[in-house]
């Protein structure tokens, strides 16, 4: 079972890299002209506000990412009760109903490996890296269906970079929390836990790739993964791990929880692929959820800024 550790500094007493760059630049520049306009105001107030993760809260989002699809945005009913998270049992009502009491503050998340600045991030911590965003992406799932949420995070890069990858590191392990008391349906879930995943370095730090902190506004709900999970939108769903509570960079491709339940089925790239079906259906069409007809499923999920990502690799056998 994983301990986790409530941060020893608060992450209010800590501010921000992103917030002191910028506030060196905007007093450098402010300081001539406006310099009165300052006055009276602590440089502390000019923080980020420090947001309190707890279930259903209300998150301060700074801008809309450029990387947003205005397709329209999924119900938040169909999203919030139609999940995968194994944890919780293996019926897609499940979670909603099974995770409602699942602990998720305190939280941490341990990140390090072959990183020169390890550290262990409380998840108001992790908030603290970069203003939050909202990116409208598509998701989709391997069992051809999707969805069009508004996540609120940052690119996983922005923590990538603050613990200093080393030159070694290749690839990205991610684990998800476990604890068999509190997630008494897992054993019936059928894949080894703790459910883990994995990436290439180079794709944990394209800036599609979302550290996500909630959806619609809030905070994450239990059953969508709170407090913190992964959003990988070019990829099949199972690749977005959910209740992250470690990162580790690596030299070797890491294992991953599908690919170790069935290899034939479940490869470790899991890039959304029209062309490449699922040995048991196609993935050449998806339905979207609430909606009736099925529409064709786009390569890359449609985030063709990916492609490069994988030039000159046979996306058939590396799937
Ligand atoms: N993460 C954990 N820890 N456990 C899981 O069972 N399921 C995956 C992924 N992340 C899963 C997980 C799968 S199969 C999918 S399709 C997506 O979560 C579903 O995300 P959603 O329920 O938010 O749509």
């Amino acid at each position: 079972m994983l301990i986790k550790k409530a941060a020893e500094i608060r992450g209010s007493e800590i501010t921000p890299k992103w917030l002191y760059v910028n506030r060196r630049k905007f007093l450098a520049g402010a300081l001539g002209v406006t310099a009165g306009a300052l006055a009276g105001r602590t440089l502390k107030e000019l923080a980020w506000p420090m947001q309190k993760v707890v279930a259903g809260s209300k998150l301060n989002v700074a801008q809309k990412s450029a990387f947003s699809t205005s397709e329209a945005v999924t119900p938040y009913d169909n999203v919030t009760h139609y999940n995968n998270f194994y944890e919780f049992g293996v019926g897609k009502e499940d979670p909603a109903e099974k995770a409602k009491n699942f602990r998720t503050s305190p939280w941490s998340v341990k990140v390090g490996g072959l990183v020169d600045k390890p550290r262990t991030f409380s998840v108001e911590d992790l908030m603290q890296l970069a203003p939050l965003e909202e990116r409208i992406y598509r998701h989709r799932c391997v069992e051809a269906w999707s969805i069009v949420v508004p996540w609120v995070g940052f690119s996983l890069s922005v923590l990538l970079k603050e613990v200093a990858p080393q030159a070694k590191a290749k690839f990205v392990a991610f684990e998800s929390f476990y604890d068999r008391g509190q997630m008494p349906e897992a054993r019936y879930g059928g894949i080894p836990f703790p459910y883990v995943e994995g990436l290439r370095l180079d794709e944990a730090m394209h800036p599609l790739a979302l550290l996500c902190f909630g959806m619609y506004g809030q905070t994450l709900p239990n059953q969508d993964g709170a407090p913190v999970r992964m959003v990988l939108p070019w990829k099949y769903g199972f690749k977005s791990i959910k209740s992250l509570v470690k990162i580790k960079l690596v030299d070797k491709q890491p294992p991953t929880t599908w690919n170790m339940a069935n290899s034939s089925e479940f490869g470790f790239y899991s890039n959304v692929n029209p062309a490449v079906d699922h040995p048991r259906w196609s993935q050449a069409k998806e339905r979207r959820l609430g909606e009736f007809s099925r529409r064709s499923t786009l390569m890359f999920n449609g985030y063709d800024q990916v492609a490069s990502l994988y030039s000159g690799m046979d996306l058939r056998k590396n799937f």
